[in-house]
């Protein structure tokens, strides 16, 4: 095992936000140090892991020129044994697991790292909790996922290199940045990736110009919002450059045909129309602005036409080159090279707290409290207040849904009932159940918050509890993605257990795809 012990060492970076802001500024500042040493003659040897044991694999199940091929530029640099792993005709065609290959290649080396693009959104997480797991059975070294680019999910990779192109363009000031971001941000992973990498600036006003079509998912305008940006939308680049409130920095992208389904294809020509630039708009735009673009450019129907290409507004040559030296950091940091200079604050660990069961005071009885239709229990269970004031129909699919997902095929009664607010409630009523432990109240919450648990001894409530949402649901049969994109999408068969964590009321969102779902939307019952 290697002495290089960095705080970065076996992280995995499947979004932007898996660097927390500070260790973000700290890829920046070391790839403007890199990058200023190189073009001033230095070697940069502090940048290099020199270490052959220590293998870069590149994972690409998608295509890819820029990012596979800077990747293998930096890991070279970095001196790893670099390995590009052909996908195509790999075991992949005879049903291997995505886990099981990348086991496989992880027992190859002592230490390593994977660069992944593929498809599949969420493929990075996952595989760190996989290989997390085995690589504490199995006592070696944790490897780092790092995040190609996954679906229509994000591409936090080519988020760092926009950001420090954006930086080095604004002479390093990062407290604010005024960006219009135009094209497919529908499909558009690098525009997705925008909604977190940007606040990077203290303040981001960001505006989206795309047709309807090609918006920006609702949830990333909300995340924009949530993170303190000033948004905008506009419809096309000619209602954008109307409004007299240009932005001097443009974000171009691609239309993602390869993405689209058939009904917005069809309509592509129209909708390319609405986002591409004409040799008109010229004049419209403000003094020294720049153009950007992750890149590939479809030379059939660019967005950025090629007459740009020679005029000072071509920021995407640059920016592409870019890739190179914040990928080296990249690796220098998941190898646990970089990172002793590192100050500020480190990524949290979200924690979970367990208070969704809460134990209430028991009130006495001073009359049989369950009747009409159950008779009083006089030792056993009563959940109570089950989808109360719901319509009476998901209040009976939610009593069923809690008898079978906790297997309480046992003597018993349930039904709808009034509630004391003139509406309904479900109520099982089980005599023969006298214990019901930590874990079953833990999913009696997940099937059903907001119901209370009365544990009944001698006609009396012994115990009482009321559940209410709670922040994560995981560890059920009955539970998946519903984003047919997603790693866990159970069409994939790839053996991901979905997980979901609570944000807000009740909006689910997958611990993979992080797409977002509602309450009664993870359910398969
Ligand atoms: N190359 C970028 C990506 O892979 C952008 C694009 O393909 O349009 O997301
Ligand atoms: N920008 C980008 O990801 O390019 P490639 O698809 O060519 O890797």
């Amino acid at each position: 095992m290697s002495g290089r012990k960095g705080p970065f060492k076996g992280r995995t970076v499947a979004v932007v936000d898996d660097l927390s802001l500070d260790e973000q500024r700290y890829l920046y500042r070391k790839a403007r140090e890199l990058k200023e040493e190189l073009r001033s003659g230095g070697e940069g040897r502090a940048f290099r892991v020199d270490d052959r044991d220590y293998a870069a694999y590149l994972v690409f199940m998608e295509d890819s020129t820029r990012t596979k091929e800077s990747f293998r530029n930096a890991a070279k640099f970095c001196g790893c044994r670099t390995d590009v792993f052909d996908t195509a005709t790999s075991s992949f065609n005879k049903n291997e697991s995505i886990v099981d290959t990348m086991k496989m290649l992880y027992g190859y080396s002592d230490e390593s790292c994977y660069v992944i693009r593929s498809k599949l959104e969420g493929v990075c997480r996952a595989l760190d909790d996989a290989l997390g797991r085995y690589a504490e059975l199995t006592g070696r070294a944790k490897p780092a996922f790092i995040n190609a680019g996954d679906g229509k999910h994000e591409h936090p990779t080519q988020e760092f290199l926009d950001e420090f192109s954006f930086l080095e363009q604004l002479g390093w000031r990062d407290e604010r940045i005024h960006l219009a971001l135009t094209g497919d941000l529908y499909h558009g992973r690098t525009a997705h990736s925008k909604a977190d990498g940007l606040r990077v600036f203290k303040e981001a006003k960001v505006d989206l110009v795309a047709p309807e079509l090609l918006g920006m998912p609702e949830h990333y305008v909300d995340k924009m919002r949530d993170n303190g940006y000033e948004v905008t939308c506009f419809e096309s680049l000619d209602e954008y450059l109307a409004s007299g409130q240009v932005a001097p920095i443009w974000y171009f992208t691609r239309l993602q045909l390869e993405r689209m389904g058939e009904s917005v294809l069809e309509k592509s020509k129209l909708l390319r129309e609405a986002v591409t630039f004409r040799k008109d708009m010229l004049g419209k735009l403000p003094e020294g602005t720049r153009f950007y673009h992750p890149l590939p450019r479809d030379r059939l129907s660019p967005t950025n036409p090629t007459f740009l290409d020679e005029l000072p507004l071509n920021g995407w040559d640059g920016q592409s080159a870019n890739g190179y030296w914040t990928r080296i950091v990249l690796i220098g940091m998941v190898s646990g090279l970089l990172g002793a200079d590192f100050e500020g604050e480190p990524k949290a660990e979200r924690r979970f707290e367990d208070d969704f069961v809460a134990e209430a005071a028991p009130e006495r009885r001073v009359k049989p409290e369950y009747k009409v239709g159950i008779r009083p229990v006089e030792e056993g269970i009563v959940i109570d207040h089950v989808s109360s004031g719901q319509p009476i129909g998901e209040i009976w699919g939610h009593v069923d849904a809690i008898r079978r997902m906790l297997k309480l095929d046992v003597r018993g009664s349930h039904g709808v009932y009034h509630n004391n607010q003139g509406t309904y409630k479900g109520i099982i009523s089980l005599p023969d159940v006298t214990s019901f432990g930590g874990r079953e109240l833990k999913k009696l919450a997940a099937i059903a918050p907001g119901c209370t648990l009365n544990l009944i001894r001698g006609h009396q409530v012994a115990k009482k509890y009321r559940l209410s949402m709670p922040p994560r649901i995981y560890n059920f049969d009955e539970i998946s993605c519903k984003n047919p994109s997603c790693v866990s999408h159970p069409s994939h068969l790839e053996g991901i257990a979905p997980e979901f964590t609570r944000k807000g009321e009740s909006v689910f969102v997958c611990r993979y795809c992080e797409r977002e779902h509602r309450y009664r939307e993870i359910w398969d019952v």
